[in-house]
């Protein structure tokens, strides 16, 4: 039962919902577009708000129902285990070609049903340094380091385990926007919508 749960966690994570929101209603794959990642954060620079939000509940949703697959069948097992694997899912999603978003609002989803008081503090966070600085992957960069910092806290030596393979992989999915930071090109929240509709 733990590995199937964890195998359709996996395909759950891999919808690529921006991906099918940007070729069904625009004919346009959002992975050549902006920052060609394929998540909220780019849907609302090259689509706009109404469909960053819509992008943005489907993968938390996608984290979420993941998480909750271990309660509905009972089965004795961490249930950020299985958010994690939607969190792979949604990052090297295997029905599109393995490339994948960066896991925000997947990871939200997932904390939201496994962790609620590390949901709290990484969220606010979250959006504390985007008000902030305007840059919305340094408030994905916080979210890591509170989940690497809550890792440090944590009490029990699995949580510690998932905690840390969680927060040093968001940390180096944002790679590429560090860099485009350090090299002054990195697109700020609010810089304007590339896609009329
Ligand atoms: O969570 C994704 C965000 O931190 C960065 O997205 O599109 O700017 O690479 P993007």
């Amino acid at each position: 039962m733990f590995w199937s749960l964890l195998l359709a966690s996996y395909l759950i994570g891999s919808i690529p919902t921006a991906l099918i929101v940007g070729k069904l209603f625009f004919g346009v794959d959002i992975r050549e577009l902006g920052s060609k990642n394929p998540g909220a954060t780019n849907t609302l620079r090259v689509l706009g708000k109404k469909w960053a939000v819509v992008v943005l509940l489907i993968d938390l949703a996608k984290g979420s129902l993941a998480a909750y697959l271990p309660i509905y069948f009972q089965l004795d097992a961490e249930p950020l285990y299985f958010g994690l694997s939607a969190v792979i899912g949604h990052c090297f999603p295997i029905f599109a070609g393995f490339r994948g978003g960066k896991a925000i609002a997947t990871t939200a989803g997932a904390l939201l049903i496994a962790n609620i008081s590390l949901l709290v503090i990484a969220y606010v966070c979250f959006f504390l340094v985007i008000f902030l600085t305007k840059y919305v992957f340094i408030g994905s960069i916080s979210v890591g380091l509170s989940m690497l910092a809550y890792a440090l806290i944590s009490p029990k030596l699995e949580l510690e385990f998932i905690f840390l393979v969680f927060s040093l992989f968001l940390l180096y999915l944002h790679r590429s926007n560090i860099r485009n930071f350090i090299l002054g090109i990195e697109p700020k929240i609010n810089d304007k919508k590339l896609i009329n509709d």
